[in-house]
Order: C-alpha cells, then sequence, then structure tokens
C-alpha cells in the first residue's frame, strides 16, 4: 500500500506496480481458496466459511477489476452495472448476516435489525440478477441504481452506528473493531461505484 502511494504517476510505473500488485493478488486469492478448502474440512476456528469465502470473493473482484483497469478494458455500462450491483449487493447482504451472527444474542434489537437488512439485499439481489435478463431500459437501470443507493446509505448509517458502538465497547459482541470498519468502508466504496455508474449512464 505504501507504494501505490509512492509511486508517480506515471504510466510505466503505475504499470509495474499493477503488475506486481496483480501477481500478490493473485497468491492471496490461493491463499484464501486452501484456507476455504481446509475450514471444510479439518480446519477448526471461529470464523464462518462464508466470511472466508466472502473475503476470497473480495480478493477475486479485485483481481478482475485491477486487470481490467490494466489493460484499459471497458464493458458497456449496462453490464457493468448488472455485475457490479450483483456483487456488491451480496457482500452488503452478508455483511448484514456476519453482524447478526457476531453480536451477543442479548443484543436482540440490533441482531433484529442486521437480519432485516440482510433480507432487504438478498431480494435486492434477485433484482439485480434480474437487470440481465432481456435489456433493461435507460430508466429501469437508474430506478434500480437509486433504490440500491437508498438501501446502502441506510446500511451504511447503520453499521457507522454499530462500528461506533463496538469501538467504544457499547455493545456485547464478539466483532473486531477492524472488522467493523472493514463492513463500513465497504459500503462507502460501494456508493462511490453506483455514483460511477449513475455518471456514465447518462
Ligand atoms: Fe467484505
Amino acid at each position: 500500500m505504501e507504494r501505490a502511494y509512492q509511486t508517480p504517476a506515471n504510466p510505466f510505473e503505475v504499470s509495474r506496480l499493477n503488475e506486481d500488485t496483480l501477481i500478490l493478488t493473485h497468491k492471496i486469492a490461493l491463499f484464501k481458496q486452501n484456507v476455504l478448502e481446509e475450514t471444510m474440512g479439518k480446519l477448526r476456528g471461529f470464523n464462518f466459511p462464508l466470511l472466508i469465502e466472502h473475503v476470497r470473493r473480495e480478493a477475486i473482484y479485485f483481481l478482475k477489476t485491477l486487470k481490467q483497469i490494466h489493460l484499459r478494458v471497458e464493458h458497456p455500462v449496462n453490464d457493468d452495472i448488472v455485475d457490479e450491483n450483483v456483487f456488491f449487493l451480496k457482500i452488503m447482504a452478508e455483511h448484514s448476516k456476519f453482524i447478526a451472527h457476531l453480536l451477543d444474542p442479548s443484543e436482540e434489537l440490533l441482531i433484529n435489525q442486521a437480519r432485516d437488512f440482510g433480507k432487504t439485499f438478498d431480494l435486492l439481489v434477485y433484482q439485480a440478477r434480474n437487470l440481465d435478463i432481456g435489456s433493461p431500459t435507460h430508466d429501469l437501470l437508474q430506478d434500480q441504481l437509486t433504490i440500491y443507493k437508498g438501501a446502502t446509505l441506510e446500511l451504511r448509517s447503520f453499521k457507522e452506528q454499530a462500528t461506533k458502538l463496538i469501538e467504544t465497547a457499547q455493545v456485547r459482541s464478539v466483532i473486531d473493531p477492524k472488522l467493523a470498519s472493514h463492513v463500513t468502508r465497504e459500503a462507502a466504496k460501494f456508493l462511490s461505484i453506483i455514483d460511477r455508474l449513475e455518471t456514465r449512464l447518462h
């Protein structure tokens, strides 16, 4: 990460950075894949297999996105709207489920809120997948982006509040503050991607 900050904005240096990052990311994706396979078999720990599968998928997403940038490939906006939203809505649904499962069982109010978010985002994943069927109109795509954005803004504010409660030990849970911060940052990332897709759509 240090190197990324220090790399000057010239095509040759950026290209070298991309190549090295692709190699490293490929390695970490394989490592995550191995951990996942072990977790489904002999390895026992306190990480849910879904969490390991989730972080493995994130590594593969990063690999795919960086490759596209490196090769200067741009897909049609309709395809990107489907792919990015199916990926991130699923990630948001899983974050909600992790929060629900890692809170202390006595935290019923927060658990129920997190479960509701999980159900909402599961439904949105189906909606986004359905966009792939037929050829959606411009208005339909815009409406869907507005819906995803609204739901994600709500989820981000829930995550922000939960992160504060976790950091200040005002809530009972086994959630590491780093995981809380990760899920909040990822909601912000998704919102920035929706903004970019909206700009491309117009
Ligand atoms: Fe995540």
